[in-house]
């Protein structure tokens, strides 16, 4: 009877664990499926279903980088907006985690930003386990519905188990809206070395306002920036302050970065900034604005804190409002820009650059094209590729084609006598999804850095291409949403090529 008992027991054991395999293995099919998605990025951050704007709360700690984002898990447009969650060891494998925060009687939880309290200045976690902090805007819906003007003001919520789950201060809000401001937001907090203070910078509809505190939770204003500055076309969004060092020089510049939606040079959304001081108190510049990505889907990007000063991360959301709930998606909806740093460079002025962190290039193995043809790749990998080429400095006129089967071609190229970058994304794929997907061409100046030879490194995905001239000194994010997938590269110039190479990268949501 033992035995039989035994044997029994033995059985059931291996039914159960065969059952949860097999659970298993369709909870991965199913999510294998979800990224199987025509357009879905392989290797770009996308949530795993519904919709997703703004990167918020970028911070690094304990090994981690966080990327909270703007989400609605109810729908694949914009809606009643939560965080969304996620984490990485190295801004390249992503684990989607718990929504973080909520809507709640405050209203929704939008844009903002995060910062570990190390000593514990808010007193919401304890010397031992000091708080992550994050500050966002309430955004109360029914308030604006009732014609209110005062409806957006910030509040703050905090963890103390390595953001794995938060609680809202219970006296939020932090900073409430006696001015009666509609355009109140997208709050971003950083630690100040110089006084050991917090610095937050707040948007407002025209300008930007700066307040300082000793404990994240009593805010003292100071200053504003803006109404006479920069470009108007539209709200300012989604601020954000460092300090970098000029390249090959000691000298230390202070970057404002501000989107604004719509406004941006090439249609819609998109991200000026504008280099000057801060004195702990006042941002103040003499030089006029610059845009960090003359692409049309790059907006709203924010860089990490808690890294080292050198290692300054930006994130942008790639997409533009001007179409940006309309494109041909169905489970889900928007993807993020590849981590990008930043570095400072100066000729006649100041000019960021912005290119792939390290590790987006770790273990890719590159392939060069045939010698009968070696300006061309046939390649059925090509929209999930890092493609890799140099020309002689000075540069002279030159185009890339990218295209698939069905002819649509995706064509990046440069003009000498406007000394302009140009991506045409006219006959790239469809377009027809939207009536403000155009103006489909993108131009950027044309800025370089020093040296004989120009670097280009692009990036495809699925439906984004991502282009680096120089080392990013140039940059144009675009969606492109081809009929199928692009498998053939070709360049026109009258120039030597040099390195011309291609990698594929590989899936990361790819489960067993
Ligand atoms: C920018 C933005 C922010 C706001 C958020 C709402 O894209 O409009 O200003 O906080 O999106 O989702």
């Amino acid at each position: 009877m033992k035995h039989i008992l035994y044997l029994l027991s033995i059985c059931f054991i291996l039914i159960n664990c065969k059952q949860q395999n097999s659970k298993k293995t369709e909870v991965a099919s199913v999510e294998n499926q979800l990224y199987a998605e025509t357009y879905r990025p392989q290797y770009h951050f996308s949530p795993k279903e519904k919709w997703m704007n703004d990167p918020n709360g970028l911070v690094y700690h304990d090994g981690t980088y966080h990327l909270f984002y703007q989400y609605y898990p109810g729908d694949i447009v914009w809606g009643p907006m939560h965080w969304g969650h996620a984490t990485s060891k190295d801004l390249k494998i992503w684990k989607h985690k718990p929504i973080a925060l909520y809507p709640d009687s405050l209203g929704y939880i939008f844009s903002g930003s995060a910062v570990f309290d190390e000593k514990n200045t808010s007193g919401l976690g304890t010397q031992q386990d000091p708080p992550l902090v994050a500050m966002y805007t309430y955004h109360d819906a029914e308030g604006e519905r009732e014609g209110k003007t005062n409806y957006q003001t910030q509040g703050i919520a905090y963890s103390i188990d390595e953001g794995e789950t938060w609680e809202k201060y219970k006296e939020n809000p932090v900073i409430g809206n006696e001015t009666n401001m509609k355009d109140f937001r997208d709050p971003k907090v950083f630690w100040y070395e110089p006084t050991q203070q917090w610095i937050l910078l707040l948007v407002a509809g025209d300008h930007l306002k700066i307040y300082n505190s000793k404990n994240l939770i009593e805010w003292n204003y100071m200053s504003e920036f803006g109404k006479d500055k920069g470009a108007h076309g539209g709200v300012w969004e989604c601020p954000d302050l460092f300090e970098l060092k000029v390249e090959g020089t000691d000298e230390k510049k202070w970057v404002l970065f501000i989107s604004i939606n719509p406004g941006a040079p090439n249609g819609g959304s998109g991200t000026q900034y504008f280099v000057g001081n801060f004195d702990g108190q006042k941002f103040t510049t003499s030089t006029s604005e610059k845009w960090v990505d003359y692409g049309r889907d790059n907006y709203a990007g924010i860089t990490y804190n808690n890294l080292p000063d050198d290692d300054r991360t930006f994130i942008g959301w790639m997409s533009n409002w001007d179409y940006g709930q309309e494109t041909p998606t169905k489970e889900w909806r928007s993807a993020m820009t590849l981590p990008r740093k930043l570095e400072l460079n100066k000729d006649e002025s100041y000019f960021l650059s912005s290119y792939p962190v390290a590790s987006i290039f770790e273990g890719l193995d590159y392939i060069t094209p045939s010698s009968e043809n070696p300006k061309v790749f046939k390649d059925s990998l090509l929209n999930q590729s890092n493609i890799k080429f140099s020309l002689p400095q000075p540069l002279t006129d030159f185009e890339i084609a990218i295209a698939n089967k069905e002819d649509d071609t995706l064509k990046i190229g440069y003009k000498m006598k406007e000394n302009e970058f140009y991506l045409d994304r006219t006959h790239a794929g469809i377009d027809d999804f939207s009536d403000n997907f155009s103006p489909t061409i993108m131009r950027a100046p044309a800025k370089f850095l020093k040296g004989d030879t120009v670097e280009f490194s692009i990036f495809t995905d699925r439906s984004s291409i991502e282009f680096f001239a120089d080392k990013g000194a140039t940059v144009m994010t675009a969606q492109v949403f081809p009929k199928s997938p692009y498998n053939s590269f070709s360049i026109k110039t009258e120039t030597s090529i040099k390195d011309l190479k291609l990698a594929h990268i590989p899936d990361i949501w790819k489960t067993n």
